[in-house]
C-alpha cells in the first residue's frame, strides 16, 4: 500500500511532470533575477522565457491575438477577480451561475452588497448542466459580463460553453470563462468560440506549481486594472500603462511559477508529438509520463505554430486516461445502493471529478476512514462551491466526498481506493 493515494487532483494536480520540478530549479538558479527590471543579459533572457510562455499559452488556448494579452496572475481566484473587477462598474448587471466556485460567488457578492451591482445567478438543471437559454433569457441592456465555470469542481459536469459563448457574442456581452477545472484537460479554442476573457490557474490541469495563474483578454475587451504598481516600463506614468500585459500586471511576477508553466507547456507538446508519432497508438506508459525529459533553455522551437495542435493531442489523451479511472470509481460506487452521486454527468461532457454522499454515514466519518484507515487523499465538504450543495440538498449534510483521479494516478492508487470503498461502504 502506498503512503498516500492521491485523489484530489481537482484541488491541485500532484505530482507534476518531472520536467516541471527540474526546470523550475534549474531556471531559478541560473536566471533568478527580476525580469524586465534591468537590461542585463540574464534579465533579458528571463523576460524571453516569460514571453515565450505567454505565446505558448496563447496557442494552447486557441488565441491568435498578441501574446502580451496573456497576463500572469497569482492563481485562478486572482485571475477571476481581475476579470470581473476589470469589467464591472457600480450599478451594472452581471450574469453568473449557481455552479460557481467562491472565486466568482464571493467576488460578485461583494459587488452586489457594496457597489449596487445586480446579479442574476442561473441554476443548473437536476442533471448538473446549465440550460444556455436560461442565460440568454437573463441578458439585459445593462449586462456587462457573463461569468461561467467551464466545468463544475463538484460534479465534473462540463457546461455548454459553445452555446453560451455564441449567445454572449450575439448580445455583445463579454463572456468570462472560469477554466479552473478544464484547462489542460479539454481543448478550449478561445478565438473560435469568441470568449472575452479566459481565466485559469496554473497549478491544476496545466501542471504548473501553485502561485501562478493567468488571464487571456480578447482584443475587443478592455479590463480596467484592479491592481496598481511597478511595471519596470513607463515608470514616469502616474497610472498603469495602457499596453498589455503591464496594464494588468503590477509588481514582480513569479519567475519560478512561470518557469514551471513553461516546462509544463513543453511537456504537453512533447507528449502530443510522441502520441502522434506512435503509429499503433500504444506507447509504453513510462514514455508517456516522461516524454522529452530534459527541458533546454533557450528553447528552440518552443514558439512554433503547431504548439496548440500537439498540446490538443496531449489533452485528449490525458482526458481519456483520467475518465477511464473515473469510470472505474463510479462503477464501484454504484455497486452500493446507499451511495448517491451528485448530478447525472454525461460521458461526453464531464471531467474526472465526482462527488457523493452515503445514506446513513456522515461525510466526516467517511473522510476519516478514507484518510486514517486507507491513506486516501480526497476532498470533503462544500469544495468552495456552496450553492451547488444548497441546490443538491447536501449543504446541511456537510457537503460531499469528492474524488478526482489525475493523469498520474496509477493502478496501485486505484486498487487502494477501490479496496477502501469496499471496506467502508460494504
Ligand atoms: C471552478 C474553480 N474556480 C476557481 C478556482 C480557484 O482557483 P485557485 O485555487 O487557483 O485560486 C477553483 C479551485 O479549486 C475552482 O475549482
Amino acid at each position: 500500500m502506498k503512503d498516500n493515494a492521491y485523489f484530489d487532483n481537482a484541488a491541485t494536480t500532484w505530482p507534476k511532470p518531472e520536467q516541471v520540478y527540474a526546470f523550475m530549479d534549474r531556471f531559478f538558479r541560473s536566471h533568478g533575477v527580476n525580469p524586465g527590471r534591468s537590461g542585463s543579459p540574464l534579465a533579458v533572457e528571463a523576460e524571453q522565457m516569460i514571453n515565450v510562455t505567454r505565446s505558448m499559452l496563447g496557442r494552447f488556448f486557441g488565441y491568435g491575438g498578441p501574446s502580451a494579452r496573456v497576463v500572469f496572475t497569482l492563481n485562478g481566484t486572482d485571475a477571476l477577480n481581475m476579470a470581473i473587477g476589470g469589467l464591472v462598474s457600480d450599478g451594472d448587471h452581471v450574469i453568473t451561475t449557481r455552479l460557481e466556485h467562491n472565486a466568482v460567488l464571493r467576488t460578485v457578492n461583494y459587488m452586489e452588497r457594496d457597489r449596487g451591482v445586480q446579479v442574476s445567478r442561473i441554476s443548473a438543471e437536476a442533471d448538473g448542466y446549465i440550460d444556455p437559454h436560461a442565460i440568454q433569457a437573463a441578458i439585459r441592456d445593462d449586462t456587462r459580463a457573463i461569468i461561467l465555470t467551464h466545468a463544475s469542481n463538484v460534479t465534473g459536469t462540463v457546461q455548454p460553453l459553445r452555446e453560451v459563448a455564441a449567445m454572449a457574442r450575439d448580445a455583445g456581452v463579454p463572456l468570462v470563462v472560469d477554466a479552473a477545472q478544464s484547462a489542460g484537460v479539454l481543448p478550449i479554442d478561445m478565438d473560435e468560440l469568441g470568449i472575452g476573457v479566459l481565466a485559469f490557474p496554473g497549478h491544476k490541469g496545466l501542471f504548473g506549481p501553485m502561485g501562478i495563474g493567468g488571464l487571456i483578454v480578447a482584443e475587443e475587451v478592455d479590463l480596467a486594472p484592479v491592481r496598481f504598481g511597478g511595471t519596470g516600463v513607463d515608470s514616469i506614468l502616474s497610472f498603469q500603462p495602457d499596453a498589455y500585459p503591464y496594464h494588468l500586471e503590477a509588481g514582480t511576477v513569479s519567475l519560478p511559477g512561470i518557469a514551471g508553466l513553461h516546462a509544463a507547456q513543453r511537456w504537453f507538446r512533447a507528449l502530443g508529438q510522441q502520441l502522434q508519432s506512435e503509429a499503433t497508438g500504444t506507447v509504453a506508459s513510462e514514455m508517456i509520463i516522461n516524454p522529452g525529459m530534459e527541458v533546454e533553455f533557450p528553447c528552440a522551437g518552443a514558439n512554433d505554430t503547431d504548439h496548440g495542435v500537439w498540446c490538443r493531442q496531449a489533452m485528449n489523451h490525458i482526458h481519456q486516461r483520467e475518465l477511464a479511472h473515473l469510470e472505474r470509481i463510479e462503477a464501484k460506487l454504484r455497486e452500493f445502493t446507499s451511495v448517491r452521486i451528485l448530478a447525472d454527468a454525461r460521458p461526453d461532457a464531464r471531467v474526472a471529478t465526482l462527488s457523493f454522499t452515503v445514506d446513513g454515514l456522515s461525510t466526516e466519518r467517511i473522510a476519516d476512514q478514507l484518510d486514517a484507515d486507507h491513506h486516501i487523499c480526497a476532498r470533503v465538504g462544500l469544495q468552495c462551491a456552496p450553492l451547488v450543495h444548497v441546490d443538491a440538498g447536501t449543504a446541511d449534510l456537510g457537503g460531499t466526498i469528492r474524488l478526482s483521479p489525475g493523469y498520474f494516478t496509477d493502478e496501485a492508487d486505484m486498487q487502494q481506493l477501490l479496496h477502501a470503498l469496499d471496506d467502508i461502504l460494504g
